[in-house]
């Protein structure tokens, strides 16, 4: 099975590690060229477009920042038409859009051919085999790319035909995560601020059933780290933007998860926009 992936920042280089590990021939594809050089390296071609990748490709994911950018690398794949008699490629979309983003691409897509398939886990963990992968389109489109979810992820989601529905179970596990981060920084920041002794309360938080075990490899940074990761405090906005949203226009309002995305948008004014999530630390350091 032929894969194409579009876009080289932190996830699709991830991604594409992984497959080519996995042995998938592999054609990548970058707005900003030179991303890709290691991977060049380890047998990956690199295309000059969108569609010169996804041709003869049997899927092609996309890795992009956010909504915009996933509208417009789908608008330019237009040009691979749907007249391929095997039906062309299927479209995934591994990045973080809002639910309704996931509609309009499905929408877009050459011959309507598309999932979404929005990651849960870290690049580390794509590399490893140890992420998850939430699945949402036509079952036939989903079933046309199973080597890659059995393959690339260690678990496997189906979350219906509909694309929005991966997108919103998605957004429901990062709004989760971010606002468990802010609310560690500030255990950690009070904790100091009262005479706590810093190893146990490194030790403690690790093992009070209180503190989801998504937390744990952030525990090190928020503590004390130099914010060195791989999920920017600028996308943990975005998701959380999305997130409080999804209750949009009629639902109630969702207090908590404006203020928690307001954390991580003032993080990234104020300098960290491309530090890892943990950095939201740095406004009670300030
Ligand atoms: N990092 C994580 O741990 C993680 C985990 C799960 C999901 N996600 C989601 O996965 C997606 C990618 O995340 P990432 O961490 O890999 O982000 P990233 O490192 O910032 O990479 C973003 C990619 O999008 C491309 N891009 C941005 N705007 C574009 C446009 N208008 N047209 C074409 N390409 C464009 C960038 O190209 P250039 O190089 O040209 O800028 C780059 O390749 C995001 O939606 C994120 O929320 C991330």
């Amino acid at each position: 099975m032929r894969v194409a992936v579009l876009g080289m920042g932190v996830m699709g280089r991830a991604m594409t590690r992984r497959l080519l590990t996995l042995g998938f021939p592999v054609t990548v594809w970058n707005r900003t060229p030179g991303r890709a050089g290691e991977l060049v390296d380890l047998g990956a071609v690199e295309a000059g477009s969108p569609a010169e990748a996804a041709r003869g490709a049997d899927g092609v994911l996309l890795s992009l920042t956010d909504d915009r950018a996933t509208r417009e690398v789908m608008s330019r794949l237009a040009e691979i038409g749907s007249g391929d008699p095997s039906g062309g490629p299927v479209v995934a979309d591994t990045s973080t859009v809002a639910p309704d983003t996931a509609r309009a691409l499905r929408d877009l897509a050459p011959g309507g051919r598309f999932v979404a398939a929005p990651i849960l886990g870290s690049s580390p963990a794509v590399v490893e085999g140890r992420a998850m992968v939430l699945v949402g389109g036509e079952r036939g489109h989903v079933d046309a790319l199973g080597p890659v979810w059995s393959q690339l992820f260690a678990s496997f989601s189906y979350c219906g035909r509909d694309p929005g529905d991966a997108l919103v179970f998605k957004l429901l596990n990062n709004y989760l995560l971010m606002s468990g981060i802010a609310v560690l920084a500030e255990v950690a920041a009070a904790g100091r601020a009262a005479g706590a002794d810093d190893t146990l309360l490194h030790d403690l938080l690790m093992r009070w059933p209180t503190v989801a075990p998504a937390l744990h490899d952030r525990l090190d940074d928020v503590l004390g780290g130099d914010h060195r990761g791989w999920f920017t405090t600028s996308l943990a906005a975005k998701d959380l933007r999305l997130a409080a949203g999804l209750t949009e226009p009629d639902g109630p309002a969702l207090p908590i998860a404006r203020l928690v995305e307001r954390r991580y948008a003032e993080a990234a004014e104020r300098g960290w926009g491309e530090a890892d999530i943990g950095a939201v630390v740095e406004l009670l350091r300030a």
